[in-house]
């Protein structure tokens, strides 16, 4: 997130109270501020980012030095525990628990370090804390859930990558140094850390509805028929038809799809043409070509690197988006010193 845009909108929300006087004598100031981080906290990516911007907001709403948050950890709960029952000692500062539904998921403790006994928290701080706690529990929770589908969509790209690998041994490493071209191609161009970590995956996955195509045609060693091409282009729809069914991979089985797409709409399986191609796959075109010219081929040998980046070039605004072949050419030396010849030939 961008944590400084959060906290200036926080603190011009504070400035601009009409009043003038401290927040905790001005409700409406304060319900201000706390729906001023309600809808910050929504950019939050991290935990820490959540701290640092919760940590923020009770500076402000409450005058006091060094608030905290304590998360969910092995400690946290006998904290709680000796909070209650009244018996400050260093560990045991009062403070609200940050949970999610109810008592069940306790996720951190929000306290006042200096407020060493649960007397010295005043009703307008206790107020605070506890309308602070809520959202930010909500947030915490998101961002854990998150991160599980982020662990579930790992091992089920894993699994999909290893069915690549078995059904057809000989074209081991080609989905991957697409995904690494794919990679170092958007480095030169405007595309956030995201989408590059997708185009990537899509990268290695682009080919996975190969799984589909028989050996017959995928490892004949000469030209297809046409008929073998018509089997053969039905990995674009049976790519996006298999991932497409795993949760969260949806934009990346479209991206997959259209990946033979053509600039001048004459690829397939839509014949898309220009920016109606998904910028991911416009992408994974130019990589994927790549490395079919740099490989053996059952019909031709591999040509080289700089013979390659001639064709490509050749190809802009023909076969390829003009603005991902500028990036190919800046990332071309990237390229170039990945390019391996593997020992078999493969068919793209
Ligand atoms: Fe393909």
């Amino acid at each position: 997130m961008d944590l400084r845009k959060g906290l200036a909108a926080i603190s011009s929300s504070f400035l601009s109270s009409p009043s003038k006087q401290p927040v905790d004598t001005d409700r409406e100031s304060s319900f201000q501020v706390i729906a001023e981080y309600s809808r910050s906290l929504m950019s939050c990516r991290s935990r820490e980012e959540v701290s640092a911007l919760t940590l923020k907001t009770v500076q402000i709403l409450l005058d006091v030095e060094q608030p905290e948050v304590v998360f969910r950890t092995a400690e946290v709960p006998a904290l709680l525990e000796t909070s209650k029952l009244g018996a400050p000692n260093f560990l045991a500062y009062p403070g609200v628990e940050v949970s999610v539904r109810g008592q069940s998921t306790q996720v951190a403790l929000l306290r006042i370090p200096e407020k060493n006994d649960w007397t010295a928290l005043s009703k307008n701080e206790m107020a605070v804390l506890e309308a602070i706690a809520a959202p930010m529990g909500l947030r915490l929770e998101c961002l854990r859930l998150e991160e599980e589908l982020a662990l579930h969509q790992a091992g089920s790209i894993r699994a999909l990558s290893a069915a690549i690998e078995v059904k057809d041994r000989y074209t081991s490493g080609h989905t991957k140094r697409v995904g690494f071209y794919a990679n170092a191609i958007t480095l030169h161009l405007s595309v956030s850390a995201v989408e590059r970590e997708k185009i990537r995956l899509a990268g290695v996955l682009h080919d996975i509805g190969k799984i589909g195509v028989p050996d017959r045609i995928l490892l004949k060693p000469g030209k297809l028929t046409e008929g073998e091409w018509d089997e053969m282009r039905l990995h674009t729809e049976a790519g996006f038809d298999i991932v497409s069914q795993v949760a969260g991979l949806e934009e990346i089985a479209e991206i997959l799809r259209h990946h033979h797409e053509r600039w001048d709409g004459s690829g397939y399986p839509r014949g898309l043409r220009g920016e109606e191609i998904p910028f991911a796959s416009r992408v994974i075109s130019v990589a994927d070509t790549f490395d079919a010219i740099v490989t053996d081929r059952p019909y031709r040998k591999a040509l080289t690197p700089e013979q390659a980046r001639e064709i490509i070039i050749e190809l802009a605004g023909e076969q390829f988006d003009p603005t991902v072949v500028e990036g190919f050419r800046s990332a071309f030396e990237s390229l170039a010193s990945q390019v391996e010849l593997p020992a078999v030939t493969i068919r793209l």
